[in-house]
């Protein structure tokens, strides 16, 4: 087995996903962009080569089975395994949100991609991850998921304006995320939930106040947690967030 660790980053052509891409390249790793828009996608792989990373495009909609059947194929064709696998895409689905007027296309869109899309991927790439020595698998998450954060005090200040849709469709992926740590208990697998901070991207309109490369950070050491490292946990750079 070639000493090289091989990842796959998820909505990696932009944002915080361009950056945990960056962050992994510069460990010498090979990186696979996973981008649902071809160009976009090729346009992230040249930027971070051109940066000296290793990186690779994989054509990757983790809306659609097809699109995932076919990434894991050309990355099992590549490289045989993959040792990390960071679930980064993601959509706020679209505001405002409030539950009393909420468009059912956007839950839907929230939830098909932040929750189902990650199930989807996962599972596609699971029996790859089965081939690595230490296999890690993160899944960016948020505090405003967090219902502890959402029923505190300082709730709006953490967690934001109403949120019918993006909100519960976090909750909703830590939840699955505690669910793949009880199943792969024993197996190597490390598999837990991040939380980037309130990062200036397009998510928000450029809103947030840390950069990509900082809200890079919590995924980047959790894609490197040693064997001996939590599992089922969700952390940001400051530590656990309660659930
Ligand atoms: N920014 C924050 O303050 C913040 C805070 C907490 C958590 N997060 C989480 O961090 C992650 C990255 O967000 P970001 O802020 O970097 O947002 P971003 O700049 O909008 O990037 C999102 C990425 O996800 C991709 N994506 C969306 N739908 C997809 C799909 N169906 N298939 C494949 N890729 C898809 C986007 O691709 P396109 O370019 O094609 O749209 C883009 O590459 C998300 O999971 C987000 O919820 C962000």
């Amino acid at each position: 087995m070639s000493e090289q660790k091989i990842a796959l980053v998820t909505g990696a052509n932009k944002g915080i996903g361009f950056e945990i891409a960056a962050g992994l390249g510069a460990l010498g790793w090979s990186v696979g962009v996973g981008a649902r828009d071809t160009g976009r996608g090729e346009a992230a792989v040249d930027k971070l080569r051109a940066g000296g990373a290793d990186a690779f495009a994989v054509p990757l909609d983790v809306t659609d089975d097809a699109s995932v059947t076919a990434a894991a194929a050309l990355i099992e064709e590549r490289h045989g395994r993959l040792d990390v696998l960071v679930n980064n895409a993601g959509v706020t689905g679209g505001m405002p949100q409030n539950p009393t007027t909420v468009g059912i296309a956007t839950l839907r869109t929230a939830v098909e991609t932040n929750v189902i899309g990650v199930i989807r991927v996962t599972n596609a790439m699971l029996p790859l991850l089965r081939r690595s020595p230490s296999p890690r698998i993160v899944n960016m998450s948020s505090t405003v998921g967090s219902l502890t954060h959402q029923t505190s005090a300082a709730g709006p200040e953490t967690t934001g304006p109403l949120s019918a849709a993006y909100s519960p469709s976090k909750s909703f992926l830590n939840a699955v995320t505690i669910q793949y740590a009880k199943e792969l208990h024993g197996t190597g697998i490390l598999i837990n939930a991040a939380c980037p901070g309130y990062v200036a991207t397009d998510l928000n309109g450029f809103s947030g106040f840390r950069t990509p490369e900082q809200g890079a950070a919590i995924a980047l050491h959790l894609a490197t947690l040693p064997d001996n490292g939590p599992s089922g946990g969700f952390f940001d750079d400051a530590g656990p967030i309660p659930w």
